[in-house]
C-alpha cells in the first residue's frame, strides 16, 4: 500500500516536473527548427511538375513565400502562366524571384533529357525537385483498354522516373538535392476500380525507396510523400478504362484536404528530411496497417467494395465501360 502511494506520487511529480514543461520546450524546438529550415530555403532553386493547378499550384504558391526560385512546369502554358501572374501578385516579407514556366509533357519521356537540360539551363541547376504531376483513373480491370493502362504509368511513373534521372547526375556532382515524389496511399494500398493509378504509385514507392538507398551516400536525399484525398480536380480529370475522361467530382475528392494544407505538410517534410510521410485521417491509416498485419481481413473488405462497386456500375460483377454522363474522348 505504502509503496503503491510512492510509486503513485512519483508519477505524478515526473508528470509536473519533466512532462508538462517539456511540452511547451518541444513545440518551441519544433518551430525554431522549421523557422531555420523555412530561412535555409530562400533563393533554392524549385522545380515543381503538375504546377499549372491543384496541388502543385499550392506547392508553388508555398515554396514562392520562402523566398524560392521556380520553374514551374506541366502542359498547359497559360495555366502556369496564370499561376505565375497570381503568385507575383502576393506580397512576401522576404525577396522573392519571377517564376520561369517550363512546358513539359509527362508522358513524352523519350524528350525528357532535352527537357531537363532546358530546366537546368536556367539557374545552371535544380535544389529540389518535386514530382508532382499526375493523373487518375477509373475503370475495372477487365473492361480497362490495355493502353489506358499504358497512359497512366507513362504519365504517373515513367515520366517521373526520366525526370529524376535526368537531373540525378547534376544532383550528385554537386554533393546535394532534394527529390520529393507525390504518390498517395494508394502508393500503399490498392482498391478496387483504381489498378492503374494504384500500380503507377505502387511503382513510384518502389522507385524512390530503392533510389534513396542508391544516393543516401552522395547527399542527395529522397521524401516521397503518400496523400489521402485532397480536394483538386483529380478525379475530375481522371480517364476511364475506354480512354474517355471521367468528369466527375467523386464526393471523396470533395470532401478531402485542401490542397494548401497538403503543400504545407510537403514543406514541413522538406524542412525536416522526412522521407516516407503519409498524409491521411485514421481511416487510410489503419487501412495501410491491416494490408501489412491481417492481409485476409483486408482483402476480404476490398472484395465487398469490388461487388458494391460493380454492382453500382454496372449491375453485375462484370462487364460494361464506366463512363459517366458526357464523358468525353481524351487526346
Ligand atoms: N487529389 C487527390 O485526391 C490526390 C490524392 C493523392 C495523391 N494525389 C496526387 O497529387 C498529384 C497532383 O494532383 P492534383 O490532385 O493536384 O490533380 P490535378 O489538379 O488534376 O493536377 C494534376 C497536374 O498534373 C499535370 N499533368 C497531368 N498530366 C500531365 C502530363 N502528361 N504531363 C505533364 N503534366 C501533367 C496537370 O497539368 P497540365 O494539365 O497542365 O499538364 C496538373 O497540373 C498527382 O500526382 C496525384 O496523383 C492527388
Amino acid at each position: 500500500m505504502f509503496g503503491m502511494t510512492i510509486s503513485t506520487s512519483f508519477w505524478v511529480w515526473l508528470l509536473k516536473v519533466i512532462w508538462i514543461p517539456s511540452v511547451p520546450l518541444y513545440i518551441l524546438y519544433r518551430y525554431l527548427k522549421y523557422k531555420k529550415g523555412r530561412a535555409m530555403l530562400i533563393g533554392k532553386v524549385v522545380l515543381i511538375t503538375g504546377a499549372s493547378s491543384g496541388l502543385g499550384e499550392a506547392l508553388a504558391h508555398k515554396f514562392y513565400m520562402c523566398g524560392c526560385r521556380l520553374i514551374l512546369a506541366s502542359r498547359r502554358r497559360d495555366e502556369l502562366e496564370r499561376v505565375k501572374n497570381d503568385l507575383m501578385k502576393r506580397l512576401a516579407d522576404i525577396p522573392t524571384y519571377a517564376p520561369v514556366v517550363l512546358e513539359l509533357d509527362l508522358s513524352d519521356f523519350t524528350t525528357m533529357e532535352e527537357r531537363m537540360e532546358t530546366a537546368l539551363s536556367i539557374f545552371s541547376h535544380i535544389d529540389i525537385l518535386i514530382n508532382n504531376g499526375g493523373i487518375s483513373y477509373r475503370g475495372d480491370i477487365m473492361s480497362t483498354n490495355t493502353d489506358v493502362d499504358y497512359k497512366v504509368m507513362l504519365v504517373n511513373y515513367f515520366g517521373q522516373v526520366a525526370i529524376t534521372k535526368a537531373l540525378l547526375p547534376s544532383m550528385t556532382r554537386r554533393g546535394s538535392g532534394h527529390i520529393i515524389t507525390v504518390s498517395s496511399v494508394q502508393g500503399k494500398i490498392a482498391i478496387p476500380h483504381r489498378s492503374a493509378y494504384a500500380a503507377s504509385k505502387h511503382a513510384l514507392q518502389a522507385f524512390c525507396d530503392t533510389l534513396r538507398a542508391e544516393v543516401a551516400s552522395t547527399g542527395v536525399k529522397v521524401t516521397l510523400i503518400s496523400p489521402g484525398y485532397i480536394h483538386t480536380r483529380l478525379s475530375m480529370n481522371a480517364i476511364t478504362g475506354s480512354g474517355h475522361t471521367y468528369g466527375v467530382m467523386d464526393e471523396a475528392t470533395a470532401t478531402g484536404y485542401t490542397p494548401e494544407y497538403v503543400a504545407q505538410r510537403i514543406l514541413e517534410a522538406v524542412i525536416a528530411d522526412e522521407k516516407d510521410v503519409v498524409i491521411s485521417s485514421l481511416g487510410p491509416r489503419l487501412a495501410i496497417l491491416l494490408r501489412c498485419l491481417l492481409p485476409r481481413l483486408y482483402f476480404y473488405i476490398m472484395r465487398r467494395r469490388a461487388k458494391k462497386l460493380s454492382h453500382a456500375m454496372h449491375g453485375g460483377p462484370t462487364g460494361g465501360h464506366q463512363q459517366p454522363p458526357g464523358a468525353r474522348k481524351n487526346k
